[in-house]
């Protein structure tokens, strides 16, 4: 079982981002804790970082077409990118969103998702355990 984790803008850099807000693990860091919770659960994660909306919307393009299911977190597209929206409802298997931090303890801006409610499931606020839960999360929906 194959799961696309898509990470956006400025996750790349969470070695100099707040480490009271972001923990303590470096992007690298990140995508092996992914890559390794993934293989444990069987799971294959193909895990991709961007800066760029176009890119991020390619990449479900082409998970719509693959019918590959979706772990994203869209960083500070979350709050305003219709766009990645838009493409996120495209992808019929399941997709989870995912935040280290929790958004709705943070500034008023980071209140709203506009992915959420395309969105199967919302996990965040656990650091990189958020995406352990969505793996987890992600194998119950798959197993139903
Ligand atoms: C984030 C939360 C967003 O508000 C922020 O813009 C990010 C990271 C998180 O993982 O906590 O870049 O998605």
């Amino acid at each position: 079982m194959k799961v696309l984790v898509i990470n956006g803008p400025n996750l790349s850099r969470l070695d100099i981002r707040d480490s009271s807000i972001y923990g303590d693990l470096s992007y690298p860091q990140l995508v092996k804790l992914i890559t390794d919770s993934a293989s444990e659960l069987g799971i294959e994660a193909d895990v991709r970082q961007s800066d760029q909306e176009s890119e991020i919307i390619g990449w479900l393009h082409g998970a719509a077409d693959t019918n590959t299911p979706v772990i994203i977190n869209p960083a500070a597209f979350t709050h305003y990118s219709y766009a990645i929206r838009d493409a996120a409802e495209l992808v019929k298997a399941p997709l989870i969103e995912v935040h280290l931090s929790n958004p709705l303890s943070r500034e008023e801006f980071r209140h709203t998702s506009v992915i959420s409610g395309i969105a199967n499931g919302t996990i965040g606020g656990f650091g990189p355990d958020s995406y352990r839960l969505a793996l987890r999360a992600l194998l119950t929906l798959l197993n139903k």
